[in-house]
């Protein structure tokens, strides 16, 4: 069976790792891939809004399956598109995709539902956003509707911010959607809870925790993800069922009502407060850099999983995890998420020693004369598996002191959180 991975970040490099250890899989295509990709699969380069060339590829490749790594194309209708040609594809069609793609979407699907979400209001009027500004409580979170490549959500503590950022999303900052959502603050703490659907069924896909900020204690702007650990220690019994119950489960029996069974992977951004879950935010694939944790701990075959996707058998499938600890460090270019440099040689990358509990997923790079270098600002993943999560971070950490690289920066402390309070559960 030949297979491609649409996409070209740290997710798809995990993504390629974990396929490749299928011996079913013949030849695996990544489009466009990166220097880590390119030592596992053949890397196609092609701009992913252009669906025609992409089906080129894949007839003259003759690949039989495709899974679809980043949620632009998802949202643009690729597996709608893909499927109206017979082609196999993993992810949620166009409509589904407005879970991730339009947050008044989801989030008007949340209200119709009784699913639990921080209430709010949808504007595309600055009145009445400054209306309902002037009554609500600080602080006051302010969305894009559409994505926004992680830079639509603002935290505002006071109403002027609130008002200047909202006026900011009606006039076009983003080309996605000019609608602003805003939204009450819940204080928790968050987790990432993965399942993977298919029409009928759909399975718990493992649990994690991201660090957005770019600082170390968490502060500073948001960024596509800085590191991330699983499993999550938040996630008891007791609060998986509530997850289930009240929000998974609603969202899949409403999009099939609306004719659209959800396929594929979907992650629900969750704010745990109390142990109460409330949804902050869907995506509809994998998260990146959570997939790279979580395709370090999956023991089941991944071709498996998306074959019983696809085939909608999925409840025949038993998917089994590593019981480690898995973190990853995110290696960025310094800058990040504002300006950086690109095209800087990285070196001493193999120098680490690779095995199953030890891998550098590549995110941003490229490879040019058997030199790696740098093109974006989250650059490499430093991905490791250990015991406890102490001895993870010292792993992945470790690691990173070998590589040679003056532009990069990462987070010493991702999991800061869990290990604090461990040391102090201790004293
Ligand atoms: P989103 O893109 O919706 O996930 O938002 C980015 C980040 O903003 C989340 O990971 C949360 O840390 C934070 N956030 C978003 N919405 C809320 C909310 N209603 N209450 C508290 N924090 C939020
Ligand atoms: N790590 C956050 C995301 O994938 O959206």
């Amino acid at each position: 069976m030949n297979l491609a991975v649409i996409g070209s970040g740290g997710r798809e490099h995990a993504l390629c790792y974990k396929l490749r250890q299928s011996k079913e899989i013949e030849k695996l295509f990544c489009i466009p891939g990166n220097a880590g990709t390119k030592k596992l699969a053949e890397n196609i380069s092609e701009d992913l809004s252009n669906f025609d060339g992409i089906y080129k590829i894949i007839k003259e490749k003759k690949i039989d399956f495709v899974i679809i790594g980043p949620e632009e194309p998802l949202v643009n209708g690729i597996v709608d598109f893909l499927t109206n040609k017979n082609i196999k594809v993993f992810g949620p069609d166009k409509f589904s995709s407005q879970l991730e793609g339009s947050k008044a979407f989801m989030k008007n699907l949340c209200k119709k539902n009784n699913i639990p979400t921080a209430n709010f209001g949808v504007f595309e009027n600055l009145e009445e956003a400054v209306t309902f500004i002037k009554d609500s409580k600080v602080p006051i979170v302010v969305k894009a509707d559409g994505l926004a490549a992680g830079k639509g959500v603002s935290i505002c503590q006071s109403k002027e911010e609130a008002e200047i950022k909202a006026k900011e999303i009606i006039e076009g900052k983003f080309k996605s959607s000019r609608k602003v959502l805003l939204e009450e603050f819940i204080e928790g703490e968050e987790l990432s809870y993965f399942s993977v659907v298919d029409k009928n069924t759909f399975r718990f896909f493992g649990s994690a925790q991201d660090h957005k900020r770019v600082g170390e204690g968490d502060v500073g702007p948001n960024t596509g993800g800085m590191g991330a650990y699983s499993p999550a220690n938040l996630l008891t019994e007791q609060l998986e069922e509530k997850i289930k119950k009240k929000i998974i489960e609603p969202t899949l029996r409403a999009l099939k009502k609306m004719g659209h069974p959800y396929k594929g992977f979907l992650y629900a951004g969750l704010m745990i407060k109390k142990n109460e879950p409330y949804l902050i935010e869907y995506n509809i694939r994998m998260g990146d850099p959570e997939c790279q944790v979580l395709m370090m701990r999956l023991k089941t075959n991944l071709i498996e999983v998306v074959k019983s996707v696809v085939n909608d058998s999925l409840k025949n499938l038993k998917i089994h995890w590593s019981d480690n600890s898995c973190m990853t460090v995110v290696l960025c270019s310094k800058g990040y998420p504002g300006n950086y440099k690109k095209n800087s040689e990285i070196r001493n990358l193999n120098k680490i020693e690779i095995d199953e509990n030890n891998q550098v997923f590549h995110a941003g790079t490229y490879e040019k004369n058997k030199k790696i270098y740098s093109n974006g600002g989250r650059v490499l993943n430093v991905t490791c598996a250990e015991k406890n999560l102490v001895l993870t971070r010292n792993k992945c950490l470790n690691n990173l002191k070998i590589i040679n690289w003056d532009d990069g920066f990462f987070r010493k402390d991702i999991g800061w959180r869990v290990i604090n309070k461990n040391e102090n559960n201790k004293r």
